[in-house]
């Protein structure tokens, strides 16, 4: 049986003053059935750790450097997160993919470099409108599990998301079928890849889970949680989709 994880992806967003948030969540959900996880900005993550210490609530980076140390600058090393509190790293980020011109291959490898750090990777998969429009959904999502994976992987080190980049941010959600389809599938290539320990590996949902819709997406059999963006930010919003959850 999967626990639950609810996961928040504060993106550009953030700065002191939503540290407020982590507390009102710690004495929110002071023992949860399910983990929770926010990746702030790397300006905040020391301080949030600090503020989430000693509570259920997990820190992670929203990227890393494939490289361990050296000069590439505005770039942040995985065991730098891990120095900073966090315990997770999100890769292949579709906005990290398109902004930062990521392919599979960086992703895989910043993955690896996630683990070889101690952090649970994050690996974010999702298809674009023209993509889902023209049915290349699933060609699309396997070619990205085939190229993004890292080998080894353990329900232990590793969650995938699974973000349709035309739900993210827009309010637009697949139908329950579109989801259930989709992560029947990442399940099956994580099982045929990994074998019992892809049945351990969690699959998130992301894109537009907000308090209204959260429970009917966490009913699907395959969805383990969410990987929340705008919701994420504000307590009042994070807390019910955490109770859904449960
Ligand atoms: O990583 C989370 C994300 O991309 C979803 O964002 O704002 O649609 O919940 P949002």
């Amino acid at each position: 049986m999967r626990r639950g994880l609810a996961a928040g992806n504060w993106k550009m967003n953030g700065t002191a003053a939503s540290l407020g948030e982590v507390e009102v969540l710690k004495t929110a959900h002071p023992a949860p059935a399910v983990d929770i996880l926010i990746c702030p900005p790397a300006t905040l993550l020391e301080r949030l750790s600090s503020v989430a210490s000693g509570s259920a609530i997990a820190t992670g980076g929203q990227d890393c450097h494939p490289e361990k140390a050296g000069a590439h600058t505005g770039d942040i090393a995985a065991g730098m997160i891990a120095d900073a509190g966090g315990s997770h790293a999100i890769v292949g980020h579709s906005e990290r993919r398109a902004d930062h011109h990521e392919t599979d291959a960086i992703v895989r490898a910043k993955a690896e470099a996630a683990l070889a750090a101690g952090l649970v990777a994050v690996i974010c998969l999702g298809e674009s409108l023209d993509q889902r429009e023209s049915d290349q959904t699933l060609d699309v999502i396997g070619a990205q599990l085939a190229g993004s994976l890292p080998d080894g992987l353990t329900g232990a080190n590793a969650v995938i998301a699974y973000e349709p980049i035309w739900a993210i941010g827009t309010g637009k959600i697949p139908t329950i079928e579109q989801i259930t389809e989709v992560h029947d599938f990442i399940r099956a290539e994580l099982v045929a890849r990994f074998g019992a320990e892809g049945e351990a590996i969690r699959v998130l949902y992301g894109g537009s889970v907000k308090p209204s819709n959260a429970a009917e997406i966490f009913a699907v059999a395959n969805v383990d949680g969410a990987l929340v963006g705008g919701a994420s930010l504000k307590a009042e919003d994070f807390s019910p989709i955490i109770a859904a959850l449960e």
